[in-house]
């Protein structure tokens, strides 16, 4: 599965520039280019006496597959930081540059199809829609991408599957144990395949053996699936899944540092009720 995925995304990559201005050739071909870059990127909030600089001049480089957790106190500017590589929020200045592509100067439109087709998210309150089954929150995606029932049906099932929920599907949130839910919005994050996958404290409401599983199963997506990964995280515990580390402190990076030995992950190490659900199935 892991190739296919890999192969359907350099497929999707290449079939669909976000910007007329961008060749489909510069996507899919120029490796040296990191996938997103920032440089010197602010953002203030309101105006006048009441102005907030959340971020002062962020330079930052991530490369495909890449899995960096990033940390700092509270106000720091981390989700700030995410929204805006998200395309959630945009800067008040600086560049944001996505595979070469200058995301600062696309159309909200342009963005929100960047946002559709290459960045998958995760939060710390899972938001899933309360009273619909864990295949309708995960096919949703793939509703605003207007692909047909069936393929939704499918991939929805497949990717549920993959964060061991097959035999859940038809369960709603509240019939779910918190660890179980945030698996559902992490299967509805990359059931688009997307390149980044960004996760504001996706371990924040779980208690300590949870969110171990939930970084498992970032960890093996990244390195089996090559889903580049940025996820914030207050837990030193949890950044050391990562390989690189970074800081914000006061709206500027701090320090960023390489993790020379993550936690290592197994197959074996989907939790035993989700697999036996899933007739064993894992990530792989
Ligand atoms: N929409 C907003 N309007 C005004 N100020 C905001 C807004 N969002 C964030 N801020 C401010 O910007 C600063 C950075 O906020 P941000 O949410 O990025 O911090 P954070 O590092 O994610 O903190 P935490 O660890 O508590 O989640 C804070 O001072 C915050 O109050
Ligand atoms: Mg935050």
């Amino acid at each position: 599965m892991s190739s296919e995925m890999n192969s359907d995304r350099a497929a999707t990559t290449m079939a669909v520039p976000v910007s007329a201005s961008v060749t489909e050739d510069k996507i899919a071909d120029d490796d040296a280019l990191p996938l997103i870059r920032l440089r010197g990127v602010t953002k203030q909030y309101g105006s006048g006496q009441a102005a907030l600089m959340a971020l002062k001049g962020v330079d930052i480089d991530i490369h495909a597959g890449e899995f960096v957790a990033i940390m700092g106190p509270s106000g720091s500017g981390k989700s700030t930081a995410m929204n805006i590589i998200g395309c959630l929020d945009t800067p008040s200045g600086g560049e944001y540059l996505f595979q070469g592509m200058h995301v600062e100067a696309l159309t909200r439109d342009q963005r929100a199809r960047l946002r559709r087709r290459y960045l998958g998210f995760v939060f710390q309150g899972f938001n899933l829609l309360a009273r619909t089954s864990a295949q309708e929150n995960v096919e949703l995606p793939l509703l605003y991408r207007g692909e047909s029932p069936a393929n939704r049906h499918r991939l929805a099932a497949k990717a549920l599957a993959s964060v061991g929920l097959a035999g859940w599907e038809h369960h709603t949130p509240a019939e779910l144990s918190g660890g179980q839910q945030q698996r559902v919005a992490i299967a509805r994050a990359i059931v688009t395949e997307p390149a980044v996958l960004l996760a504001d404290e996706p371990t924040g409401n779980l208690d300590s053996q949870r969110s171990r599983e939930i970084m498992e199963l970032l960890s093996r997506l990244n390195q089996e699936h090559g889903i580049t990964i940025m996820m914030v995280t207050h837990e030193p515990d949890m950044a050391l899944y990562a390989k690189r580390i970074v800081r914000f402190v006061d709206g500027l990076l701090d320090t960023d540092t390489i993790n020379p030995h993550p936690v290592a992950i197994s197959p074996a190490d989907i939790p035993a009720d989700t697999a036996a659900a899933a007739g064993g199935a894992t990530c792989s």
